[in-house]
């Protein structure tokens, strides 16, 4: 569970600091889901729960014509974005709720999100209102992870905590509340969206990389994510055990100057 006062508070915080190593985990999504936002061309575009900004600055790049918006909860986060949007013209990155968020003059018609969508109290209300300030031929493009059980690293990172806790089952706000597509697909339904499809998409979660990308995937995963959110748990003991399991576990997914894991994320699709 990641509720908004974490990801405005320490979590986003984190994340912010730690932009490039996540831009760089997720890479291999961002690509697809680039390929799959962009085509038809593309006008007025909203990136929902934006972060540090990599989703809408590729658009903005790729797509001078389009004007693009990014936003979050996160001031954090948006400080990493307005900096490195500064020089483009075409690229905001505004505070809100994207459940509540909206803007007289821009009418997206083209809705993206990198895994910024699970977070929201009531998915359900959220979406009616992204639905409702969206213009009639607007499209919804974003990514999810699917269950932790198809992300090996979620689970076996909490196999190395004391007890080997499972992460939380999907269902509320957090990294795996959309997980169920049937889930997502009734609360994309609930709220007015149609032509609702999911792509599973599998692709390489890089954690480390380098000439030691052990201790690299050792310092990112102690910053953000579950095994962070295990460390912050445990007394000093416990953690420094804890770190020795997860310095052998990151060794087992080691090859050459990469430490990656299997990741596997829905890729949603809805028209207004
Ligand atoms: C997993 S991060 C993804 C960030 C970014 N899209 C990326 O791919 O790097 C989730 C993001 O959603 C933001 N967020 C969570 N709830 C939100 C809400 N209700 N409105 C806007 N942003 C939200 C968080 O602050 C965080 O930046």
């Amino acid at each position: 569970m990641t509720d908004a006062s974490e990801w405005k508070g320490g979590v986003g915080r984190k994340w912010a600091n730690e932009w490039r190593r996540t831009d760089r985990s997720f890479s291999g999504l961002t690509e697809r889901l680039l390929g799959r936002a962009s085509g038809n061309g593309l006008f007025h575009v909203l990136d929902i729960g934006c972060g540090a900004g990599e989703l809408s600055l590729a658009i903005a790049r790729g797509h001078p014509q389009s004007q693009v918006i990014g936003i979050d909860i996160s001031e954090d986060l948006l400080s990493v974005a307005r900096v490195r949007g500064a020089h483009l013209g075409n690229v905001t990155f505004e505070h809100g709720d994207a459940a509540v968020w909206c803007k007289d003059s821009f009418r997206p018609d083209r809705l993206i999100s990198r895994h910024g969508v699970m977070f929201f109290p009531d998915p359900v209300a959220a979406f009616t209102h992204l639905h409702a300030i969206s213009a009639d031929n607007a499209g919804l493009f974003f990514s999810c992870f699917r269950s932790p059980a198809e992300n090996p690293w979620a689970n076996g990172i909490a196999s190395l905590q004391p007890g080997g806790k499972q992460p939380p089952p999907p269902g509320g706000p957090g990294p795996f509340a959309f997980a169920d597509k049937d889930h997502v697909h009734a609360i994309l339904n609930a709220a007015g969206w149609r032509e609702i499809e999911f792509e599973p998409f599998d692709y390489a979660y890089i954690a480390g990389y380098g000439d030691d990308p052990v201790e690299d995937a050792l310092e990112y995963l102690s910053t953000i994510g579950p095994a962070a959110r295990v460390m912050a748990e445990l007394g000093e003991t416990e953690k420094a055990a804890f770190i020795d399991r997860l310095r052998g576990y990151l060794h087992d997914h080691r090859s050459g100057k990469v430490v990656a894991f299997p990741g596997a994320a829905w890729i949603v699709s809805a028209m207004h």
